[in-house]
């Protein structure tokens, strides 16, 4: 089909090209008919330009036709001048009009932004590419774009190697389970979709590259959450013959380099970053509850055990005999809270194990409220355990805190982990609902020296804590087999507003430690053989001493976007439980593909 080609795009027309006889093709994005003249914003993924059709023109145009219009620019007159549009000073005289291919009745309002702020989720990625047209959409697409476009030319330019490594496969454990893909020619035997591109990133040092990289799709069958997606990408990046300080300050320099050339492309509104902080895993446990802070906000932990271990207070009194702990975060300004709310968050530190939430706050000297007190230096504490604490005990914990008149004090007790989990949610919900969190803030931070292993009390076995091939600290080492527990890795997360954006390690390069990591975390020799044998044999080639980390590129397109779900910026999104329902997938196949993979169909399940 013949078209009238665009001579200019739609963002573009100013006042210079006034009285130009100019074509442009796009969308009909908001149709207004004002009594016998058509007035059409039209669309491309440049913009919006309002065009006038001649009146009493014999068209009808139903929104997101698609369309080719021609015609003379003018000025519009001061009055209907649009200075939320770039091309809010001139409009188009259309003259001849093409109708590309006119468009059915829309599953939504795609130039409606409140009408599709309520549209449900599912039929927007049902009808993806519609939902994709809405030029906020377009933006988040652009932005992540230009993101991998800078990492690739950053990366390029300090040498590094782009590779591709396969996607069928064998499994590459992250913690997850595998996707299968059953193999035809031998039924019974299937590929495994690779978790990351862990263990050929690592063959690929073997192999003498020194520095690769890929912007690579992960695949991992694990529970949905908003910030993951079954299938997502990672920058996956290795190096060799260096620290763990030389790929920190790669990641970092990189990281900020990008970061604030997106912010100025797209004229974000957030503020430069021009520092990374960093933190050991014990400091950031210590201080935020978290390996993963919130550092948008200085709100700390502070821990009360000295202050209350002989404390009236039983509760307290015997979580420190039994050799657990009490620990506190300082509400600001919390002593106004009602009853109800102390108890909403209550339960929250409950559903993260804790057993209650002791409280008391800290009100004017001079309010003599009902249920408080004054102690001897002039406190006025109310509520909650005030009653069950000395006057010294109240002053210590306000030096400890830095509680002041107005605050409500916060604290579990209880084990360490439990501590940390419902304080640190409690921490979030305080950012939340006192709005501490700067939304044009991106708070980067690298979390350093995990321990090598985590006990799973379920399966009762060390579990890694990143993954098997990361390597234990060498002043750690003699502990492997006697106190696995105590082993740090040389392991790092890179953080950024409260949520995990990077992980990465430096990797064990020799086989008889890669073997004695195994045997630690269950894989037994013959597993070993069996599973990692190939990495084994090539460690024992003079495999070099190498490391690596792998961001997450979705997530830091998220930060950027300010979205909250992942899927807003993936442009073919799964939806809950891995479905993606514009391709109608997963879906059944024919029984001749069943047979030809060797496998036995499943019978018809009966229709619920
Ligand atoms: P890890 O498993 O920690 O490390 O993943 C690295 C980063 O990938 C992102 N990420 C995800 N993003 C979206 N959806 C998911 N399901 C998902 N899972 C992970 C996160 C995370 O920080 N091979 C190692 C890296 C290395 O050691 O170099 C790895 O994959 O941003
Ligand atoms: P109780 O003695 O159970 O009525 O609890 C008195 C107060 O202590 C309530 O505010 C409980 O929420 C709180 N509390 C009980 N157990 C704990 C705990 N392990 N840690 C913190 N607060 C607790």
């Amino acid at each position: 089909m013949s078209f009238t080609q665009r001579t200019i795009d739609c963002g573009a027309p100013r006042l210079e090209h006034v009285n130009q006889q100019i074509t442009v093709n796009g969308w009909a994005h908001k149709v207004r008919d004002l009594g016998g003249v058509i007035f059409i914003d039209v669309r491309d993924r440049t913009g919006l330009l309002q065009v006038v059709f001649p009146e009493n023109a014999d068209v009808e145009i139903k929104s997101e036709t698609c369309l080719s219009l021609t015609g003379t620019l003018r000025a519009r007159d001061e009055k209907n001048r649009n200075p939320n549009m770039s091309t809010g000073d001139v409009e188009l005289a259309v003259e001849s009009w093409e109708i590309l291919n006119p468009a059915s009745v829309l599953p939504f309002p795609v130039s409606d932004e409140n009408e599709m702020a309520k549209v449900n989720e599912e039929l927007r990625v049902k009808h993806r590419y519609v939902d994709l047209r809405r030029p906020k959409m377009y933006r988040k697409l652009a932005i992540r774009a230009a993101l991998t476009s800078k990492i690739r030319a950053y990366l390029d330019a300090r040498d590094f190697l782009e590779i591709e490594t396969p996607i069928i496969t064998r499994s590459t454990p992250e913690g997850a389970r595998d996707y299968l893909v059953p193999y035809r020619l031998s039924p019974g035997k299937f590929y495994a979709l690779p978790q990351s591109p862990q263990q050929y990133k690592q063959l690929l040092m073997v192999a003498g590259i020194e520095r690769y990289y890929q912007i690579a799709k992960c695949f991992r069958d694990e529970a949905q959450r908003s910030d993951r997606q079954p299938e997502f990408t990672q920058l996956d990046l290795e190096m060799s013959f260096v620290t763990q300080e030389d790929i920190l300050e790669l990641i970092s320099g990189m990281t900020m380099s990008v970061v604030n050339d997106v912010i100025d492309q797209f004229s974000l509104d957030k503020e430069k970053v021009t520092s990374i902080a960093r933190l050991t895993y014990d400091e950031s446990m210590r201080i935020y509850g978290s390996d993963k802070p919130d550092l948008r906000f200085d709100r700390q932990l502070f821990d009360a055990g000295e202050i209350v271990k002989d404390s009236e207070f039983g509760v307290f009194k015997n979580t420190i005999a039994a050799g657990n702990f009490v620990r506190g975060i300082v509400y600001p300004g919390g002593a106004e809270l009602t009853r109800k709310q102390i108890t909403e968050l209550e339960d929250i530190a409950k559903e993260y194990g804790a057993k209650g939430l002791a409280n008391f706050a800290i009100i004017d000297p001079s309010d003599e409220a009902e249920g408080s007190r004054l102690t001897s230096s002039g406190v006025r504490v109310k509520g909650g355990i005030q009653k069950f604490l000395s006057d010294e005990e109240v002053d210590q914990l306000l030096a400890l805190s830095g509680a002041g008149v107005g605050d409500l004090l916060l604290f579990v007790a209880d084990t360490w982990t439990v501590s940390c989990e419902a304080l640190s949610r409690l921490r979030n919900e305080i950012g939340t609902r006192c709005g501490l969190r700067d939304k044009s803030k991106l708070a980067f931070a690298f979390v350093l020296d995990f321990p090598l292993v985590d006990w799973n009390e379920e399966e009762q076995r060390w579990d890694p804590t990143h993954h098997p091939f990361t390597s234990p600290k060498v002043e750690d080492l003699e502990f492997l087999e006697s106190d696995p527990g105590r082993v740090r890795a040389d392991c790092y997360d890179m953080v950024c507003n409260g949520v995990e954006m990077a992980s990465g390690s430096i990797r064990i390069h020799q086989a008889d430690v890669q073997s004695r990591i195994f045997s630690l975390i269950g894989v037994d020799e013959e597993q070993q053989k069996t599973r990692f044998g190939h990495i084994l044999e090539a460690f024992s080639y003079g495999a070099p001493p190498h490391g690596g980390i792998a961001p997450g590129i979705d997530r830091m397109v998220m930060f950027l976007t300010d979205d909250e779900n992942i899927r807003e910026v993936i442009a073919f999104p799964k939806i809950g439980n891995g479905y993606d329902p514009m391709m109608d997938a997963p879906a059944e196949v024919d029984e001749a593909q069943w047979k030809d993979m060797g496998l036995q169909p499943m019978p018809k399940q009966p229709q619920a």
